[in-house]
Parts: structure tokens; C-alpha cells; sequence
């Protein structure tokens, strides 16, 4: 029976540290770091997100701002506020929240993102910096993901390490990151996605599988090997019978995986938290110039 990797835990434990870093920040009589966030539309999974950093924020003592537009604003006006966060020197990192309405442009809109404020690290200069193992802002999920791993002291060296989904966001960066000279890291790396044939083939080889697909309970016993390290990304909103209207599905089998795994990341509780507290992290990296020196 696998044990739990524990995210809502372990992401307590760093929203604590940061909160301590923030407690001698304002004791010194400085500015708190600031967090703003652009979200455009009426998407309720984009809207519940920005909610929660903006929670995350308060919890930590970060001052927060948010700039909603609606679903027909310009992208002019996006560009526009994304250039005025740009100059505020009292606005350390912003997110602008994915996806964004069809007739923008998001390459354009990323790129606009200074870079030392992108603490996303969606910008393509913090991309390629994370590909050449530079200092950067690693998008929060993946250094989530990282962290987690890290805590557990899960061993990555040498280790067979599959990737479901190629994901901007999560699984093209995981796949980079698994790869790295770093711990965690040095696994050898099998990226799939929708054109994968016979995609357990490669998921019953691997040490390590991470799912990043968005397909409720796709990753079944069956399809794993015993002992492997498995982290679900997925949090798929599927019809319920609650208040809410719904629940949100991982995109593994828990039951059947939990059985054959040595690890395993809950859904909710495993992913999901250590990648908010993550972009605290980032925001406390853009604050103390961290990764950009000057
Ligand atoms: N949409 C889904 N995940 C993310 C994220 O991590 N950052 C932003 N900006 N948008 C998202």
C-alpha cells in the first residue's frame, strides 16, 4: 500500500516559512511583497484560482491586487495594464490567468510579461533559462512537483521517469526539469502525449509516472508498476451530486494505484496546494531579487 505525498501538508510547512520571512519584513519596517493578478473572462475554474492566491496572499501577508476585464476587453488593454505592472515598482511579480478569450493573442500577451515579474515563468527568457539550468522562476506546478518530491526525499537518480501530457504549463517543463543535473532530477525522461500509442507500455516501465492530462481516473492499477512513484496533476471538474455542483477528479485510479504504488499524491491535497504555495514562493523570489540580481 502506497504512502501519501502529503502536498497540503508540506505546503503549510513553506507558506509558514514564508509568512516567519514576511513577519521580519515588516519588522524592519519595509514594504510587504505584492502579488497582482490580470484575469480576463468569466471562466469559474480561472475565477476560483485567481481567488485562491489571492487568499494565499493574505495568509502569507503579501499585499495582493486584482485587475479583471471582461471577456471582450481588447488585447490593447491587456497590454496596456500588463505594461503598467511592469513600471510599478511597487508590484513585485503578476500572473495574467490562462486561458484568455480566443481573440487574444497569448504569445503576445506572455511576451509582454517583464520577465524579473513573470513569476509564472511563462515568459520564453525564463523558459530558456530553466532549460539551461539557470536561476529562474520555474512555473509553479512543476517547482511544486519538485519540492514535493524533495521533501519525501523520493530518489530520482537513474529512474524512469513518465510524463502524460506536454503541457506549457506542467509537462513540457517537467520533462526538462526531471532531466536536469539536480536532485530532484536525473531521471531519464519519456514524454507522451495524445499521439502515444500503447501509452502503458511506457507507464508500466516507469519509476515515476506524472500525469498532467486533465483525464478523470485514466491512470489505472493495471497500467503501473508496483512500487512506482505516481503524482497526479489533474483536477478535472466532473458533475456531482453536492452543493457545489461538482468534484474535482485527479487523473489517476487512486484505489487501484495506492494498492500497487510506494508513493502517491492525493487529489485534492497533493499537487494542488504545494503549486499555490509555490507561487508564494515565486513572489518572495521576486521581492528579494532573488533570481534577477539587480
Ligand atoms: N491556468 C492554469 N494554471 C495556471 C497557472 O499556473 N498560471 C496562470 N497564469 N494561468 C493558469
Amino acid at each position: 500500500m502506497a504512502q501519501i505525498l502529503d502536498g497540503l501538508k508540506v505546503s503549510k510547512v513553506i507558506k509558514q516559512e514564508i509568512k516567519q520571512d514576511v513577519e521580519k519584513i515588516k519588522a524592519a519596517g519595509k514594504r510587504v511583497p505584492h502579488l497582482s493578478a490580470i484575469l480576463v473572462g468569466n471562466n469559474g475554474a480561472s475565477k476560483a484560482y485567481v481567488n485562491s492566491k489571492i487568499k494565499d496572499c493574505a495568509e502569507v501577508g503579501f499585499q495582493s491586487s486584482l485587475h479583471k476585464f471582461p471577456s471582450t476587453a481588447s488585447e490593447a488593454e491587456i497590454l496596456e495594464k500588463i505594461n503598467e505592472l511592469n513600471n510599478d515598482p511597487e508590484v513585485d511579480g503578476f500572473i495574467v490567468q490562462l486561458p484568455l478569450p480566443k481573440q487574444m493573442d497569448q504569445e503576445k500577451i506572455i511576451m509582454a510579461i517583464e520577465s524579473r515579474k513573470d513569476v509564472d515563468g511563462f515568459h520564453p527568457e525564463n523558459f530558456g533559462r530553466m532549460a539551461l539550468e539557470m536561476d529562474t522562476f520555474l512555473p509553479a506546478t512543476p517547482f511544486g512537483i519538485l519540492t514535493l518530491l524533495e521533501h519525501y526525499q523520493i530518489e530520482t537518480k537513474g529512474k524512469h521517469c513518465v510524463i502524460i501530457g506536454r503541457s506549457r504549463i506542467v509537462g513540457r517543463p517537467m520533462s526538462i526539469l526531471m532531466g536536469r543535473k539536480d536532485f530532484p532530477g536525473n531521471s531519464t525522461v519519456t514524454l507522451t502525449h495524445s499521439y502515444t500509442s500503447h501509452i502503458e507500455e511506457f507507464t508500466k516501465n516507469a519509476d515515476i509516472v506524472i500525469t498532467a492530462l486533465g483525464d478523470p481516473y485514466f491512470l489505472k492499477g493495471d497500467m503501473i508498476k508496483e512500487g512506482a512513484v505516481i503524482v497526479d496533476v489533474g483536477i478535472t471538474r466532473v458533475d456531482a451530486d453536492n452543493e457545489r455542483g461538482y468534484i474535482l477528479a485527479g487523473d489517476v485510479d487512486f484505489d487501484s494505484c495506492a494498492e500497487k504504488a510506494s508513493w502517491i499524491t492525493p487529489v485534492p491535497g497533493g499537487v494542488g496546494p504545494m503549486t499555490r504555495a509555490m507561487l508564494m514562493k515565486n513572489t518572495l523570489l521576486a521581492y528579494k531579487h532573488t533570481i534577477y540580481k539587480d
